[in-house]
């Protein structure tokens, strides 16, 4: 054992640069402008806090440090690369379980090394089975999420085959705090510490899997701060400043984030935090939605709207980020833009797969920020549209949400398109979207459908406005 390369104060100085690039990082990312610049801040700080780290401590294994930190870099890097935007909240879902799971790990190891030297302190288990608890939770949860997300449809079904899931949960939650209150008392028996662990993981499971897919997004937002409790709870364990802080800037801001969509959503914290699901109910099937009302249009058809039109509003779906339309859709909007239409984007808060989703892909295609109206503000507008140009969206745009108090999006806002004079709706047919219940928005009066790959669809629309 040598002496550390840096003493406590540097490395606690070094932590709060890193804890402050963390902070700058999360700010960056609120605009898609300032995003990139954000992501690189809060990696420069997480280099720096585990350089510190490595320097500050003597007995540290460094061959196999290396050797973890190149096999996850290399995984990191071969998944970020590859990954597609649409598979963005499985991915993150999976993060989130392992980050999960790897706090439950890192604390249990500590504390065994702890019980080891007989010198276990209160802190040191209350923060070791509050990581037990929460990472094992988290881990399970996250699971369960990233199996509904790849829309295997095994777990769904979980939620009609249990009865009495609640009162189980209920159960199962006192019976990890009795565990909680058992490893406390007695850091020496490790077989509690397993116990709460399986105990917790089973809960994870529990209160994950009867979520439906509607509410699933809030579910990642808030798996994700568990996560970053989890770390908050390891870092108490080894008294690690830069990992309770880093902990507690995810967890807090996955509070926040699962706050906005609830909000967006209108879904209640205390009902996704305790598993219960939206409501739902056998609702019309598409067939008594649909049947002999749907208009189906053509290319030159859609583009004969737009004449006269004034104001145009596009609003963009997860059929648009699948088709990868977002470049054409932005020539659409020039296209209309030079015969003097206003061209506004609607964005709703929940629209594709992930926060913020639409705003990236039309960030992509340099689509200017200020054109992107929220929810809010456009809703109210929706009756001096002249066309709203719906592509590859449809939960989103489903007006059963205001009129069927049991249908599974009951209460959720949605963009109000079917308020505006004429509606066009680009996908490929009558399916459902990710709540998997029919639009009457297809069938309306004023809907004409234009069936097609969002991005072809485009071209073909693009071109035929060209030749006008
Ligand atoms: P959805 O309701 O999922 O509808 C997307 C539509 O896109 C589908 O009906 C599909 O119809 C169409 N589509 C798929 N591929 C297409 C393609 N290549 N070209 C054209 N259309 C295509 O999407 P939304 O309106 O954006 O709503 C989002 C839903 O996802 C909400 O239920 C939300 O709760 C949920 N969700 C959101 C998030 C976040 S945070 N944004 C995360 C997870 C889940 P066809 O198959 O007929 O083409």
């Amino acid at each position: 054992m040598g002496n550390p390369l840096i003493d406590g104060d540097v490395a606690n100085l070094l932590y709060m640069v890193a804890s402050v690039l963390f902070i700058m990082g999360i700010k960056g990312l609120t605009h898609p402008r300032t995003a990139v610049r954000g992501n690189l801040l809060g990696s420069c700080g997480m280099l720096i806090a585990v350089l510190a780290t490595i320097l500050k401590e003597t007995s540290l294994d460094l061959p196999m440090i290396g050797a973890g930190v190149a096999i996850g870099a290399l995984i990191g890097a071969v998944t970020a690369l590859r990954v597609q935007m649409t598979s963005m909240p499985q991915l993150v879902a999976i993060f989130n379980g392992f980050g999960g799971i790897a706090s439950a790990l890192v604390a249990a190891s500590a504390f065994y090394l702890a019980i080891q030297k007989e010198s276990v302190s209160l802190q040191e288990s209350i923060a070791t089975v509050a990581s037990a608890f929460i990472g094992a939770l988290t881990f399970t949860g996250s699971l369960v999420a990233f199996v509904k997300l790849l829309e295997l449809k095994i777990f769904w079904k979980v939620k009609s085959a249990f009865w009495g899931q609640k009162y189980f949960n209920l159960l199962l939650f006192i019976g990890c705090l009795w565990a909680c209150f058992h490893v406390v008392d007695n850091p020496a028996d490790p077989m509690g510490y397993w116990l709460l662990c399986l105990g917790a993981a089973l809960l994870g499971f529990t209160l994950v899997s009867p979520i439906g897919g509607a509410d699933m997004p809030v579910v990642i937002a808030l798996l994700n701060s568990y996560s970053g409790l989890a770390a908050t709870a390891t870092g108490f364990v080894f008294s690690n400043n830069v990992l309770i802080v880093a902990g507690s800037l995810v967890g807090a801001s996955g509070v926040i984030l699962t706050t906005i969509m609830c909000k967006a959503m209108n879904r209640s914290l205390t009902n996704v935090i305790f598993g219960t699901m939206g409501p739902s109910a056998d609702g019309p099937s598409a067939d008594d939605v649909y049947a002999g009302k749907v208009k189906e249009s053509s290319a030159d058809e859609v583009a004969m709207l737009f004449d006269g039109a004034q104001r145009v509003v596009i609003v963009p779906g997860y059929g648009m980020a699948v088709a990868q339309a977002q470049h054409v859709v932005r020539d659409l909007a020039t296209e209309l833009e030079e015969r003097d239409i206003l061209v506004e984007f609607a964005v709703h808060p929940v629209a594709g797969r992930m926060p913020g989703h639409m705003n990236v892909l039309l960030a992509e295609a340099d689509i200017d920020y200020d054109k992107l109206i929220e929810m809010d503000l456009i809703n109210p507008t929706f009756e001096t549209v002249d066309v709203a140009l719906v592509i590859g969206a449809n939960d989103v745009v489903n007006p059963v949400a205001r009129t069927d108090p049991s249908s599974p999006i009951a209460g959720m806002p949605i963009l109000d398109v079917d308020k505006a004079r004429t509606v066009v709706v680009v996908k490929r047919s009558l399916s459902p979207g990710f709540a998997g219940i029919p639009n009457p928005l297809f069938a309306a009066d004023n809907t004409y459908m234009l069936f097609g790959d969002a991005k072809k669809a485009m071209i073909e629309l693009v071109g035929v406005l060209k030749k006008y």
